[in-house]
């Protein structure tokens, strides 16, 4: 039974299988663009126009150790720095515009659009390795290695290291969510050090011997120190595989779900359309909040904000604002895409990925729609209040004729 009012019940992720959150996220506990939660010790931000002032003006830091709450977290938990501090992720200006700026050419939607019959052939080489008529996980098989492999090309790594970027996935999405938010339950991050040393070997080579790729780009660039080329090179390689193999399951869920013939995957045109790719992303996006620390004094909703306070903004309850998107629950591909989606973030961070996982997005879901895929089974949820999406979803293809 809903027994929430409307505008809270809004704000609710409202999984594409029906069944509820695993943990109570702070984002769902009342109405309101702006208030305080004693729980994260954090103001939490719900509403479309107050996340877009936040995200786009000054005054507010990324760095997890300007907000008292994320210090004393990561005090806490032993550790000083948040995990992949350094990063553009976690940098203000002007370090975060030297760092960015090395990389804004190559991850333009123009360049990216050239990788196009790259990524078609190891998407088609991950799909088409999975039988018809024989249940498989969505998760291990197709949306976690193609990500992965995409990436690992992109930046020519050695198959040992794409290798460890795969064993180490959940402490990867350990560290990428304990950037975001820093708790006192910070997960160990110890595979970040396997990984660390790898990519600095990788890094000081491509320095001294540059090839044709991204990680070379980056190790080439006079701007950056080696320290800052090896963590912004982890940077890409885990924020560019979780976020994308997550949004990729829960799409397919989202795809597959209900009746044969009245699926949204049976009655869509085009699964890769930008408006369908777009709809997924606002409703199942899979970074339910970015963090940011307020430098200065703020009025924000007519709330007054306080220097050193920590801000979650909640882009996924952004992403179903009522005032900003008609029933915001609906799946419209053909809304009005005037006011954009959050989902990829907004403002001078935004994510640099967001061609690529597009285009990862688009040519995946076409290839396995091409499969005739169906659910097989209860799906797994990874059980995070920060990054959201499945952890297993079992599917089964049904091309070879077997229904
Ligand atoms: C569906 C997949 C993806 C989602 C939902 C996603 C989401 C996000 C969000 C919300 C931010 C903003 C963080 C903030 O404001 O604090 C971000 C930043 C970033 N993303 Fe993505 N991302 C995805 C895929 C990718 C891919 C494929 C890559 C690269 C290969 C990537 C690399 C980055 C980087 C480097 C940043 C930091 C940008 C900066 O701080 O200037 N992401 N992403």
């Amino acid at each position: 039974m809903n027994v929430m009012t409307g505008s809270e019940a809004s704000l609710m992720w409202q999984r594409p299988d029906g069944t509820p959150p695993s943990v109570p996220r702070p984002w769902d506990r009342g109405p309101g663009p702006v208030r305080f939660d004693e729980q994260t010790e954090s103001w939490v931000v719900n509403g479309y126009e107050a996340a877009r002032e936040i995200l786009l003006g000054d005054g507010w830091s990324s760095d997890p150790s300007a907000a008292d709450a994320s210090r004393r977290a990561l005090r806490a938990a032993g550790i000083e720095d948040a995990p992949l501090a350094q990063t553009m992720l976690t940098l203000d200006a002007p370090d975060h515009g030297r760092v960015r700026g090395s990389l804004r050419d190559v991850f333009t939607p123009h360049c990216v659009a050239a990788m196009g019959e790259g990524v078609e052939a190891i998407a088609a080489g991950v799909i088409s390795g999975v039988a018809a008529g024989e249940p498989f996980d969505l998760m291990s098989l197709i949306a976690e290695p193609l990500p992965i492999a995409v990436i690992a090309e992109w930046m020519a790594l050695e198959p040992d290291v794409a290798q460890l970027l795969w064993d180490e996935t959940s402490e990867l999405v350990g560290a990428l969510e304990g950037t975001v938010l820093p708790t006192e339950a910070l997960p160990s991050i110890s595979g970040l050090t396997a990984l660390f040393a790898e990519f600095l070997s990788a890094a000081s080579e491509r320095r001294r011997h540059p090839e044709d790729d991204l990680l070379s780009l980056l190790a080439t660039e006079p701007e950056l120190e080696l320290d800052e080329v090896v963590s912004n090179a982890i940077l890409l390689a885990v924020a560019g595989h979780e976020t994308t193999a997550k949004l990729l399951g829960t799409s397919m869920i989202r795809l597959c779900s209900g009746e044969p013939g009245e699926r949204l995957i049976d009655t869509l045109g085009d699964v890769g359309a930008d408006g369908v790719i777009d709809e997924l992303l606002r409703l199942d996006g899979t970074a339910q909040v970015v963090v940011r620390a307020a430098t200065e004094q703020h009025e924000i909703a007519g709330r007054t904000i306080e220097a050193g306070a920590r801000v979650i903004v909640a882009i996924a309850a952004a992403n179903r604002d009522p005032a900003v998107f008609e029933a915001p629950h609906e799946f419209r591909p053909d809304r009005e895409r005037d006011r954009p989606h959050l989902a990829l973030g907004y403002g001078r961070h935004r994510c640099l990925g967001a061609a690529l996982s597009r285009l990862e997005l688009r040519i995946a879901l076409r290839q396995i729609k091409a499969r005739q895929p169906r659910l097989a089974g209860p799906v797994t949820w990874h059980p995070s209040g920060i990054l959201r999406g499945p952890t297993r979803a079992p599917m089964i293809f049904t091309d070879g004729g077997d229904r």
